[in-house]
């Protein structure tokens, strides 16, 4: 793995043992790299009513928003899961990776142990809908 994704593998792995999964029992975390230096992280949250759930990509993405960064200061992010390949994040969450980030930004994948696959946003969800699909 590259020298520049170890500290952000480290806090995936560390958000996602501490996941909220008593349903699937699948943890997931992610990270993220802002252009200050700091590091945030998440991890999926369940709900007895399942579809509230929201994944750790999500999860971390909201938590930079919330603490007043925006899509220009978002590096990098990276997901992590006990999967046999690099885990591949869902539909809903690419969606809104394309939405917070920068399309050309660097999505890590990653898995327990040490996989990586480099995507971007773009390749993640090609041709996507997006803000300036719509008139306003
Ligand atoms: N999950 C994530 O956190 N990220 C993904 O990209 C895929 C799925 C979570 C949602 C749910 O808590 C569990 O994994 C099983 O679907």
């Amino acid at each position: 793995m590259k020298k520049e994704y170890i500290e952000l593998y480290n806090k995936a792995v560390e958000a996602m043992n501490n996941a909220y999964s008593p349903y699937s029992k699948f943890k997931v975390g992610a990270s993220v790299l802002l252009d200050d230096g700091n590091i945030l992280n998440g991890f999926n949250i369940e709900n007895a009513s399942y579809g509230l759930t929201n994944c750790a990509e999500r999860n971390c993405l909201f938590r930079a928003y919330m603490e007043g960064y925006k899509k220009e200061n978002i590096k990098m992010l990276l997901v992590v899961a006990d999967t046999s390949l690099p885990v591949s994040p869902c539909g809903s969450c690419r969606q809104v990776m394309q939405e917070l980030m920068e399309a050309n930004t660097l999505v890590i994948l990653a898995n327990l142990k040490g996989d990586i696959k480099e995507m971007t946003v773009d390749s993640l969800l090609p041709f996507n809908f997006n803000s300036e699909d719509l008139n306003v």
